[in-house]
């Protein structure tokens, strides 16, 4: 037997029809955890980021590596970026769960931790501008690191 073509899309969908409440059922629970889980494992994600760029500019101003104009700048461009994108990561439900070190405090004030940001950004934008070689390099991340512990001793548990 010959499969017409009106038979085969019924064939077809009829396959579809019956793989999906199965096959999606995984992928709508995925997706419902990832709604709960996501912001946290983002603004964890970012903040290794941070915290590798960081490790890495330390390392090149005690001379542990080599000084490379490019990577000392991008310390900075790391910084602008997670100044940007971590305001947005601390919705409301994500006080706890998923690990997070985030303290309550960042949502009894989220303008000040906010304001934070801000703040780190700038210093982060005046350094990648500093930034001409090594001796400018050490005072721009000296200044801009000032950020990291300000805020952790504020918002971050476990200090
Ligand atoms: C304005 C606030 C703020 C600034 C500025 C900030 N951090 Fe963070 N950081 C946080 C918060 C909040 C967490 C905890 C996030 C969580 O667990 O949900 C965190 C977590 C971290 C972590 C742990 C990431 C993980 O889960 O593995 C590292 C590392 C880190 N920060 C490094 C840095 C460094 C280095 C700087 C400065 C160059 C910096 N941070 C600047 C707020 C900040």
């Amino acid at each position: 037997m010959t499969l017409r073509p009106t038979r085969i899309a019924y064939v077809t969908g009829l396959a579809v029809a019956l793989a999906a409440p199965a096959a999606l059922a995984p992928v709508l629970f995925a997706a419902s955890a990832l709604a709960q889980g996501e912001p946290i494992a983002a603004r964890q994600e970012i903040m290794k980021g941070v915290g590798n760029a960081t490790r890495t500019g330390v390392q090149m101003i005690r001379g542990e590596a080599p000084f490379d104009l490019d990577t000392a700048r991008e310390t900075f461009a790391v910084y602008i970026d997670a100044s940007e994108r971590m305001p947005g990561l601390f919705p409301e439900g994500t006080e706890t769960g998923g690990d997070t070190k985030a303290a309550p405090a960042i949502w009894e004030d989220k303008e000040g931790f906010d304001a934070l940001f801000v703040e780190f950004g700038e210093r982060a934008a005046a350094g990648l501008e500093a930034t001409t070689d090594q001796a400018s390099f050490q005072a721009a991340l000296g200044t801009a690191t000032q950020s990291c512990r300000t805020c952790h001793e504020q918002f971050r548990l476990d200090n």
